[in-house]
């Protein structure tokens, strides 16, 4: 049987060019000149040992078992590493530097979301950015799109976050922070009612006149994120549970994410932020389980 070779480095054909001291047979291309081997006993010359290598490398494994498991020598595995500066090992996975999914600093809870889930890093759109608190000495990136439908610092433009001044499928990331409190003290008329906590957050904040009012706001704001993102973009929804004149709890994340689904967005992550703020109603029967924690949903548009 003729052995017919094809050269490893040009694919031209390979003729007997002599033997090694070993007495294997040797070949040389007739295109290029490269003298090779039929078969390769020193592992490390295998091009697809090679690559080998250099996954294993990439996926965080030590020289020491890529040579055992490859049965090249360490110090080859080295040579092989050292000439692909490029191949870096990713970074293993330690308690240090886990991502979780609960936090009780929203700085950190944006900076993982960042780092999970959107790669260009940084938030092009809040169309609920108030006083920026978000982005304020925390090292996050300021997002170019700023608006609120009652702006308080200059640099923010007045727009309703169901119908921004952007274009169809123009930005790859928003971060939506709305009222999330129900309440029939008037909203957003820029008297404070009262000097308690909770009266100081609506007036802060604004909040819906009803559960409907609610629940309208979000589905239209998610369809017009929707038509202003652009495919695989990602949308952060900030929302926290709450109960409804203490009789009724309004379960938010649900609906929010149920709705996301529906317009076309996929629940790709939540996480939790936690408060070790105690504020009291001055109620005197407890009926649900105070809420002292709020959700960012992290939803893509498919
Ligand atoms: C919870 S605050 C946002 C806080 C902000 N993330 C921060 O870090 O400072 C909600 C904001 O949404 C704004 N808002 C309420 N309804 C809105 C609407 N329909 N369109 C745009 N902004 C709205 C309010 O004026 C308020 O500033």
């Amino acid at each position: 049987m003729v052995l017919k070779i094809i050269c490893k480095n040009c694919g031209g054909k390979c003729v007997k060019g002599g033997f090694d001291s070993k007495s294997n047979q040797r070949y040389k291309c007739v295109e290029c000149g490269v003298r090779q081997f039929s078969k390769y006993t020193y592992n490390a010359y295998d091009s697809t040992k090679r690559d080998n290598v250099l996954e294993l490398y990439k996926s965080g494994h030590p020289k020491i078992d890529i040579a055992k498991t490859l049965g090249i020598a360490r110090d080859t595995i080295s040579k092989i590493i050292k000439e692909h500066p490029k191949v870096k090992p990713q970074r293993k996975i330690t308690k240090k530097n886990i991502v979780s999914s609960l936090s009780y600093n929203q700085h950190q809870v944006i900076k993982n979301i960042l780092k999970l889930h959107v790669p260009q890093g940084f938030i092009d759109c809040d169309p609920t950015y108030s006083i920026g608190n978000f982005y304020n000495n925390s090292g996050i990136q300021q997002p170019k799109y700023k608006f609120d439908i009652m702006p308080q610092i200059k640099g923010v433009k007045k727009a309703d976050c169901r119908e921004l001044p952007l274009k169809d499928k123009s930005i790859n990331c928003l971060m939506f922070d709305p009222p999330f409190v129900v309440s029939t003290v008037p909203p957003l008329n820029g008297k404070r009612r009262g000097d308690n906590k909770s009266n100081i957050i609506r007036y802060r904040f604004g909040c819906f006149k009803s559960i409907q009012e609610l629940k309208d706001v979000y589905l239209k704001s998610m369809k017009e994120f929707y038509r202003v993102l652009n495919n695989k973009g990602v949308l952060i929804f900030k929302c926290q549970d709450t109960v409804i004149s203490t009789e009724k709890n309004l379960f938010s994340h649900v609906q929010i994410m149920n709705d996301a689904i529906e317009i076309g967005f996929r629940a790709k992550d939540l996480f939790i932020l936690g408060s070790k703020n105690r504020v009291l109603s001055g109620h005197v029967t407890q009926r649900h389980a105070r809420k002292y924690h709020a959700y960012f949903w992290v939803f893509i548009k498919k």
